[in-house]
């Protein structure tokens, strides 16, 4: 028996293609693979051999575009398995029902959904500008005793699946579902409302800046903002940004914390600045 990809794969690969293989993910029992144009000849003997080395497996999918548009969701092909994109991922003591091709969904992320957790005290409101299925805003409600968790997301697919999610593992005291636009959802009903707010979309957060100040309390709170840096100053664009859009409105800005959560290529990296905000001195 194989105990991993590359030596299910030798002899039926040359060394050249075994080079070209690239790390996947396991989402609940479907496996997500990223093949290069070279490998596609090769697509169904590579989930295959997968599906052998990883026995619960059930269904081997290959993304065939990056992650795009609004709701970042990425063209997906079944190339062994069951024909299926629907599944149930487990973390961090939840569960969470997914279909890959309609929603967006990282099982990388799961550290930093539990750090955020984490750091939230008894009481708290927590809004979620771009909550997905649900993920942040149930393990926050799983981990902590926050109060509320508003949890907005603007896909239907998803807003439906974090109903489901909510209910199965349930939170639905404490998390709240809201399908809409969150600048229009924060300017109508959230406005001034929390404690905390995630901003877990880097590719719009500097267009979003301004709808999560809004959404603190007025006396201010912290933001999660979601950002790209890369070498030799990582976080420095980031909290420039973050410092001069809060300004503009009247608050400050302090760093309480700053980390990388993933490089997507080399020396650039998906970042989190963990930001207090709080209302500026009245000159
Ligand atoms: C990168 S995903 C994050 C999902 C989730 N936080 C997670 O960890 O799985 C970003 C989400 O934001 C949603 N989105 C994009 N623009 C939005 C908007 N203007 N208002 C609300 N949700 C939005 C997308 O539909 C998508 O589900």
């Amino acid at each position: 028996m194989p105990t991993n990809l590359r030596e299910a794969l030798r002899g039926k690969l040359t060394e050249d293609e075994l080079r070209e293989l690239r790390a996947f993910d396991i989402i609940g029992d479907i496996a997500v693979v990223k093949l290069s144009k070279r490998l596609l000849p090769k697509k169904n003997i590579i989930g295959e051999a997968l599906m052998e080395v990883h026995r619960n497996i059930r269904t081997v999918l290959n993304q065939t575009t990056p992650v795009l548009g609004e709701f970042r969701t990425r063209a997906l092909e079944v190339i062994a398995g069951e024909a299926r994109t629907e599944t149930v991922h487990r973390e961090g003591g939840c569960k969470f029902k997914v279909d890959l091709a309609k929603v967006y969904f990282s099982p990388r992320l799961g550290t930093e959904r539990l750090r955020i957790a984490r750091l939230i005290t008894p009481g708290e409101t927590v809004t979620n500008l771009f909550a997905g299925v649900g993920c942040y805003s149930i393990i926050i409600a799983h981990h902590s005793e926050a109060t509320r968790v508003y949890s907005i997301d603007k896909n239907p697919d998803a807003f439906e699946y974090m109903v489901e999610n909510i209910r199965i593992n349930k939170v639905g005291d404490r998390v709240v579902p809201i399908l809409g636009d969150s600048r229009e959802v924060v300017e109508r009903e959230l406005f001034g409302k929390a404690d905390r707010v995630l901003m877990p979309l880097p590719e719009f957060s500097h267009d979003f800046f301004d709808v999560a100040v809004r959404a603190l309390k007025p006396s201010g709170g912290v933001i999660h903002f979601y950002d790209f840096g890369e070498e030799p100053d990582v976080f420095g664009p980031a909290l420039e940004f973050a410092k001069s859009a809060a300004l503009s409105m009247g608050f400050d800005v302090n760093l309480l914390h700053a980390r990388k959560i993933r490089s997507y290529a080399t020396r650039c990296y998906h970042v989190v600045l963990d930001l207090l905000i709080s209302p500026g001195l009245k000159i």
